[in-house]
C-alpha cells in the first residue's frame, strides 16, 4: 500500500486494519509528504512490518528496497492518492520512495484519489488520470460529499467497504497471463482506414481502434509473435508487436497479404472502408456549386479473399451492425468463411465504437451462438483467445 500526503490518509489506516484482518499481508511505503499527515508507527503497528519512507532509499545498503518491494507486491494501492502522485505516475517520475517503486511494479495497481474538488475537476487532473486508465491502471472514482474544506463537492475517499470491494472486482475480472499463445504467430487488424477525396479531405468511420489493440496486448501478454497492421488511432503503442501503419484499404490489404501465409490466426478486427473514392482529386475541391457528387468504388473484401485462400490459419472477423444482429452476423460467418465471428451492435452508445466496453457474441460455425456479456474490450480480447483455444 502506497500512502500519499492527503486530508483522507488518516483513512488509509481503516483499510490496513481491513485488509489484515481479511488475510493479506500488507506492507505500506509513505511519502514524505504523507507522513506529515499520518505517522509511520500507526501503519508499522496495523501492518506488522517495517513501513518504508524516503528514508529507506539511502539508509538501506544490502537491499535496494523499493525494487524488493516492487517485486514483492502482488497488488498495489495507492490511498490516498494524491493529485501530485497521480500527476507523477502519469509520467512516469520517480524521485522518491513511492513514485519509484510504482515505476518498478508491473503488479495490478489501483489508485484511489481524493482531493478537493477543485483540484480533481481541474484539467491537469483530469487528463493525467486518464492516461493512467489507458496504460491499465485502474482508478475509483471520488464520492460526492462534505470536503475537508467545509463544503459539499466531489473529491471523497471512498469508504474502506466500497474500495475493497472495487479491488475485489477487478481482480476477478484480471485477465489470465498463462502464456498459452507461445509460439503462435498471430495477425491482427485494428482501427480504421481513410479514403482520399481530395488532398485535404477523405472518407473514413467512427473506428477507434481500442478492440484490435486489446487483442494485440493480449496475445502479446499471452506469449504470440503479434504483427499489427492497424490505421491512425490515438492509442500509445504496444510494446513488443510488429507494428504496420496503414491508411487505405488498399494498403490493408496488400499489407495483410505480405503476412497471412506465414501465420496461425489472423483477427481482422479493423473497420475497413468498403468503398473509395474512384477518382481522388488532385487539387483541393473548391465550393462552387449547390451539390457535389463523389463516385465512390467497391473497395477489395480483404476478410473474404481470407476466408477463400486460408488452409492451416484460424480465420477471426468481427462485424459491426446496427440491426438485425444476428442475422447479419451469421450470414457474414458463412460468406466470409471465418472460424469466429465476433458480432457487436454498435448502435448501442455504452459499447461498441470508442467505448471501453463491448458486449459481444462469438458465432461458430456448428456452433451455437454464445453471448459475452458487457465488459471490458481487454477481457474480450482474453475472451477471443481463450475460444481459439479451445478450438
Ligand atoms: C492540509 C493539507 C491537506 C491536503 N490535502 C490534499 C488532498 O486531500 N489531496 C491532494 O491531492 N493533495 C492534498 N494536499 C496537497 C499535498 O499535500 C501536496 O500536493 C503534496 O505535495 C503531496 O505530496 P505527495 O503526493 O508526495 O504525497 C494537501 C495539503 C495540505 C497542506
Amino acid at each position: 500500500m502506497y500512502i500519499t500526503g492527503g486530508i483522507a490518509a488518516y483513512k488509509a489506516a481503516y483499510f490496513v486494519r481491513a485488509l489484515v484482518k481479511d488475510g493479506a499481508k500488507v506492507r505500506v511505503a509513505m511519502t514524505k509528504s504523507a507522513t506529515k499527515f499520518i505517522t509511520p508507527m500507526t501503519f508499522k503497528t496495523l501492518s506488522r512490518h517495517r513501513v518504508y519512507t524516503d528514508e529507506a532509499l539511502v539508509t538501506d545498503d544490502e537491499i535496494v528496497p523499493h525494487i524488493e518491494l516492487a517485486d514483492w507486491s502482488d497488488t498495489a494501492v495507492i490511498i490516498p492518492a494524491t493529485a501530485n502522485v497521480i500527476a507523477k505516475m502519469s509520467h512516469g517520475l520517480a524521485d522518491d520512495f513511492v513514485t519509484s517503486a510504482l515505476l518498478a511494479s508491473d503488479c495490478p495497481k489501483f489508485v484511489v484519489p481524493a482531493m478537493n474538488e477543485k483540484m480533481l475537476k481541474n484539467k491537469a487532473t483530469t487528463r493525467n488520470i486518464k492516461s493512467l486508465r489507458m496504460d491499465g491502471i485502474k482508478v475509483l472514482d471520488p464520492d460526492v460529499g462534505f470536503l475537508a474544506e467545509g463544503y459539499q463537492g466531489k473529491g471523497r475517499l471512498p469508504s474502506t467497504s466500497t474500495i475493497l470491494k472495487w479491488i475485489k472486482q477487478e481482480n476477478k475480472n484480471q485477465i489470465s497471463t498463462v502464456k498459452d499463445l507461445t509460439g503462435k504467430k498471430i495477425l491482427i487488424t485494428a482501427g480504421k482506414t481513410l479514403e482520399t477525396i481530395d488532398p485535404v479531405r477523405y472518407i473514413t468511420n467512427r473506428s477507434t481502434g481500442k478492440m484490435g489493440y486489446a487483442l494485440a496486448q493480449t496475445a502479446v501478454e499471452r506469449g504470440a509473435e503479434v504483427t499489427l497492421i492497424s490505421g491512425p488511432t490515438n492509442l500509445p503503442e504496444i510494446s513488443n508487436v510488429n507494428f504496420i501503419s496503414i491508411i487505405t484499404t488498399a494498403e490493408m490489404f496488400e499489407e495483410v497479404n505480405k503476412f497471412f501465409e506465414q501465420m496461425d490466426i489472423v483477427i481482422m478486427a479493423a473497420a475497413v472502408s468498403d468503398y473509395r473514392i474512384e477518382k481522388p482529386a488532385t487539387q483541393k475541391i473548391k465550393k462552387k456549386s449547390a451539390t457535389l457528387e463523389i463516385k465512390l468504388v467497391k473497395n477489395v473484401d480483404i476478410l473474404k479473399s481470407l476466408g477463400q485462400k486460408k488452409n492451416k490459419q484460424i480465420l477471426v472477423g468481427f462485424a459491426a451492425e446496427t440491426q438485425n444482429l444476428l442475422e447479419n452476423a451469421s450470414r457474414k460467418m458463412q460468406e466470409k468463411n471465418v472460424d469466429l465471428l465476433v458480432a457487436n451492435d454498435v448502435s448501442r452508445a455504452d459499447i461498441g465504437f470508442g467505448s471501453d466496453q463491448n458486449e459481444v457474441t462469438f458465432l461458430r460455425p456448428d456452433h451455437k451462438p454464445v453471448l459475452i456479456g458487457k465488459s471490458d474490450k481487454k477481457r474480450i480480447a482474453a475472451k477471443v483467445f481463450d475460444c481459439i483455444i479451445g478450438f
